[in-house]
Parts: C-alpha cells; structure tokens; sequence
C-alpha cells in the first residue's frame, strides 16, 4: 500500500466520536477503544482540529463534537454508501501529491472496482492537457475512482462524459445550483468552472486494466486564486452557503455506479442522451474550438455514439470533436 495513508485508528476515532455526538468520551475510553497512547488521542485530536473538526474539551475532561464533521474518513463515507459496489472500498489520505496519482499505482488487489482514493488536500493535484488543479486543504472535494469496466479502450471517453453527468446530478441534488456541463466534461455555475474532470488509465490495445476518473469539486472556497477568478469558482460562492462535502461525494458515488450500470446495460447511447439532456452545450452552442492542431468557431450539433461533439463548422463543414478545449461565443 502507498505510503501516507490515513492511518485506519484516526478514522476509527472520528467514527467513534460521532457515534457518541452527544456525550464526552473520556480520553481513556477513546484510548483503549481504539488501541493507542492517550498522547496519540490528544495529537490526533488537534489534527482534526487544523482541518476544521469542531471538537470541544481537553485530555483531562474528554472529548465531544460540536457538530457533525465535514471530513472524508472512510468510515463516514461508507456509511453513506450501504450497497455500493463503487466506494466499497476508499483510501483516505490527509494530504497527498495526486490522488490520480496514487489510484493509478493500486494494482487489482489493493484497487480492485470501485475504490476511491480521497485527499483532504493535494499537493501537486492533476489538470486537463498537463494543467495543475488547485486543490485547497478541506474546502474541495478530491476523488479519483478506481473503474475495472470489461470494456475496450474506446470506452474511455464515454466513461468520462459518465462522470460529468452523475456529477452534474449530484451537485444539482445537493445544492439546487444550475449546474451546466461544457464538453466533455467542466461543470459549470453562472459560466465559470467549479469542478475538472481528469480521465486516465492504464490499457493494452485492446484491453482495459483500469480507468481512474479523478473529480475536482471546488465546495466550500471562501475566495478562489486571482488568476483563477475569471473563469472559476466555487459551490459556496455561487451559493452563498457552505456545503457538506460527505452529501455531495456521496450523492456523487451512488450517481457513479448508477450510471456504470446503465452503461453496461443499455450501452453508449444511454449516456450520450443523459449528458445531452442535462448541458446546454450538447445542441446549437457558438463555440470556439482549440485542438492541437487547428482552431475554429462553428455551433454543436449533438453528440455522436462514442461521446465526441458534433459541430457544423462556420465553413461549413462537419466536424467531429474527439479531444480539444472549447469556449463559448456569444
Ligand atoms: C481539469 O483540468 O478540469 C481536471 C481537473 C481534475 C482534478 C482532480 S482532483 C482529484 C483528481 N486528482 C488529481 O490529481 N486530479 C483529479
């Protein structure tokens, strides 16, 4: 197993001091319960403190929630999550380089479908097209999902407009935000990004060993980066009200496996509808496109069956979008 991975007895301390939300439990009975020193509780405790865990009381008296806490603990997580088989299985870390990073490196065993690695904060978190993502400690949301899909490499980019939509849904759910999905797959509230989605994998030409969907909520930013002010933002700010990570991943990760389902059962063109039915970029869009190789203005005409946009070209002629950056045009 990677190194730096949040030590199970810590998420044991969270679960349990949420279970007794409403008591002080002694630093002794947290001690033995979860088989540590009481120094170990204490520095613990002040570790949970730094990432925003309201807890009241001190070593002689014991320890009690103030309110439930907005961490990512696995324990939490999947309580949320009874009969998933997507986040059966989450490795949580408190800060971390990547979570892609780390999912791409579990082999079968230690990430086998359906694991989720989740940071409270990362630092060298992972952009589209070599970008860095801007990754604050305990305000975003930083998953990246283990998928062992008995597909063909050429599922790859449908299995990210997947993740675009469950996320679209689950933030919809859990905010009321017009939430709009520009392609392939940045969310968007009032025009600016707040969540990336980084689709990699490791594949043979014709055989798919894992696909990692690694999603990048901005949640709770107070104030975003200046050079980022322009085109992103953040749920709270949007909002105007903080919101609880553990929903929104949660309503995420159902959404996840939902939507893997469908995928397998209906195939492709299940996806494509539900993505066209929830962005306004799927049909009669201005857009400017970039590619590495070209540069045009023209209007979407729809997604075709593996996922790439459809655009009727100023020129005239039809183009089929497979990868590239697109903005709007008014
Ligand atoms: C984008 O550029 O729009 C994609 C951003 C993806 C960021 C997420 S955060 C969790 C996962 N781990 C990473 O290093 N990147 C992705």
């Amino acid at each position: 197993m990677t190194s730096g991975v949040t030590d199970h007895k810590i998420d044991r301390l969270v679960h349990l001091l949420v279970r007794n939300a409403t008591v002080v439990v002694p630093g002794p009975t947290i001690a033995s319960e979860i088989g540590v020193s009481r120094s170990t509780v204490w520095e613990w405790i002040e570790k949970l403190r730094a990432l925003g865990v309201a807890i009241k009381g001190h070593p002689r008296h014991g320890y009690q929630l103030e309110k439930l806490p907005d961490i990512l603990v696995p324990s939490l997580v999947r309580s949320e999550l009874p009969h998933c088989e997507i986040g059966h299985k989450i490795v949580h870390y408190f800060r971390t380089e990547s979570t892609n990073r780390v999912a791409l490196q579990l082999d079968e065993q230690n990430g086998p479908h359906g694991t989720v690695v989740l940071a409270e904060e990362q630092t060298a978190g992972r952009g589209r097209l070599g970008r860095s993502w801007y990754s604050e400690k305990s305000k975003g949301i930083y998953a990246s999902i283990v998928l062992r899909p008995p597909l063909s490499p050429a599922a790859a980019p449908i299995l990210t407009l997947l993740a675009g939509v469950a996320t679209c849904r689950a933030i919809r759910s859990a905010t009321g935000l017009d939430t709009d999905i520009r392609w392939p797959n940045d969310l968007l509230v009032n025009g600016r990004k707040v969540c990336g989605i980084l689709t990699e994998m490791k594949a043979e030409v014709d055989r798919l060993h894992m696909v990692v969907l690694g999603i990048g909520i901005n949640v709770n930013h107070s104030s975003m980066p200046e050079e980022l002010q322009q085109i992103a933002t953040s749920l709270a700010l949007q909002g105007g009200r903080r919101y609880s990570r553990l929903q929104i991943l949660a309503e995420l990760l159902r959404d996840v496996e939902r939507y893997y389902h469908l995928l397998l059962k209906e195939g492709n063109a299940a996806i494509v509808r539900e993505w066209s039915s929830v962005s306004s970029y799927a049909h009669g869009k201005r857009i400017q496109v970039k590619t590495s190789a070209d540069n045009y203005t023209g209007v979407t005409t729809g997604l075709d069956v593996s996922g790439a946009l459809k655009i009727l070209r100023d020129d005239g002629r039809q183009e089929l979008l497979v990868a590239g950056e697109i903005t709007t045009l008014r």
